[in-house]
């Protein structure tokens, strides 16, 4: 299987090496497909990613992708949004569960909680059409049927595996598109015997902090996916532990819910774990359960013996981590 391994900028360059570190562990038989895009490249040759990229993309099984930092340059095209959109990465699925509740974590949730976030990635107000003149910037948000309708199928088809209800996020009360989302959303779920409730996006983000528990496969539109990711990253610890998967009907791309941290980047200090665990959902992507589970124990196991990074309140290295990992996986191997 062929990998493209998309180290981008920042912390990305520290993570992705140490995720690749972990698969080699477990044994995968893959070919790493190094591609260069980014803000460096940017800098370098005035182009953050070119169609030989994409094309490079195209011919790998799936993509692992650290961060990429994006400049306020009204020139600069985001590249994750291209690529999220160039390869109909339509699903966004981002699990946020607290890894081992008495972890020492400089936040840690009353109760246990077990979240999957399935955000709609290719439209929404990302849809790239936009507008700016001297007096006015407009964004168009853009919601389609058939946008509409995958996302809420996937969010189903998660649902059935765990609790069989979803619960549907939007602004239906001020905005038509999300009247729109909602009504699909609510069409897909009876069509599939899922349960389902719905929630208004900013009650959502205060019912999130004060009781996370009550919820388990949530659904929304581009934007409101990404902030509310960040907030229950937030209620996991640190966004150093969340991980996330970018599905499409063909490809998929496996990337850590942070971005290139530039405030600690080539410190050697960023958590890995956003990243391993990236690469423990792409396993699964691909049907190697095992190595997946493999990768979770390891994980589990170091956080249990206590080592920690900064972000989680330690001073472990970036280094220490993949090491203790890598070796707990060759001690049970
Ligand atoms: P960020 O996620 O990079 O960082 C937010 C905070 O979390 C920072 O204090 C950072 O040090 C900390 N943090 C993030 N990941 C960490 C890790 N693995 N270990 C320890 N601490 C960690 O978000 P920010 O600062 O808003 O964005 C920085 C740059 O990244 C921007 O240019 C932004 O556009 C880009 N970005 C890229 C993303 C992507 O490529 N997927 C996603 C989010 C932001
Ligand atoms: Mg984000």
């Amino acid at each position: 299987m062929k990998i493209a391994v998309i180290e981008g900028d920042g912390i990305g360059k520290e993570v992705i090496p140490a995720a690749v570190d972990v698969l080699n562990a477990v044994n995968l038989d893959f070919e790493p497909v190094p591609v260069e895009v980014g803000y460096g490249k940017w800098e370098r040759t005035g182009l953050a990613m070119d169609d030989a990229d994409l094309e490079l993309m195209r011919s790998c099984d799936c993509i692992l992708f650290g961060a990429i930092t994006t400049p306020n340059d009204p020139n600069y095209q985001s590249v994750l949004l291209r690529i999220r959109q160039e390869l109909d990465l339509y699903a966004n699925i981002r699990p946020f569960r607290p890894l081992g509740i008495t972890m020492d974590i400089p936040y840690k949730p009353a109760k246990p909680f077990d979240i999957i976030i399935v955000r709609e990635n290719t439209e929404g107000l990302y849809a790239g059409i936009e507008d700016v003149n001297q007096n006015k910037a407009c964004s168009t948000r853009v919601v389609t049927r058939k946008g509409c309708l995958r996302i809420a199928k996937t969010a189903c088809k998660l649902a059935k595996g765990r609790g069989n209800s979803i619960t549907i996020v939007h602004k239906a009360n001020v905005l038509k598109s999300c009247g729109f989302f909602r009504e699909l959303c609510i069409e897909v779920a009876n069509e599939n015997g899922v349960r389902y409730n719905e929630m208004l996006v900013d009650a959502m983000a205060y019912s999130l902090v004060l009781k996370p528990e009550r919820y388990d496969v949530i659904v929304t539109t581009n934007l409101f996916g990404d902030i509310l990711s960040d907030l229950c990253a937030a209620l996991v610890g640190s966004l150093g532990l969340c991980p996330s998967a970018n599905i499409g009907d063909k490809y998929a791309l496996f990337e850590p819910v942070h971005g290139s941290a530039p405030d600690i980047a080539g410190k050697g200090i960023a958590n890995p774990l956003a990243a391993i665990l990236s690469a423990k959902m792409m396993l699964e992507w691909v049907g190697e359960f095992e190595k997946a589970g493999l990768v979770q124990s390891a994980v589990d196991n170091v956080l249990q013996k206590g080592l920690r990074t900064v972000d989680l309140g330690g001073s472990a290295s970036t280094n220490d981590m993949v090491k203790a990992i890598v070796e707990y996986i060759r001690s049970v191997q």
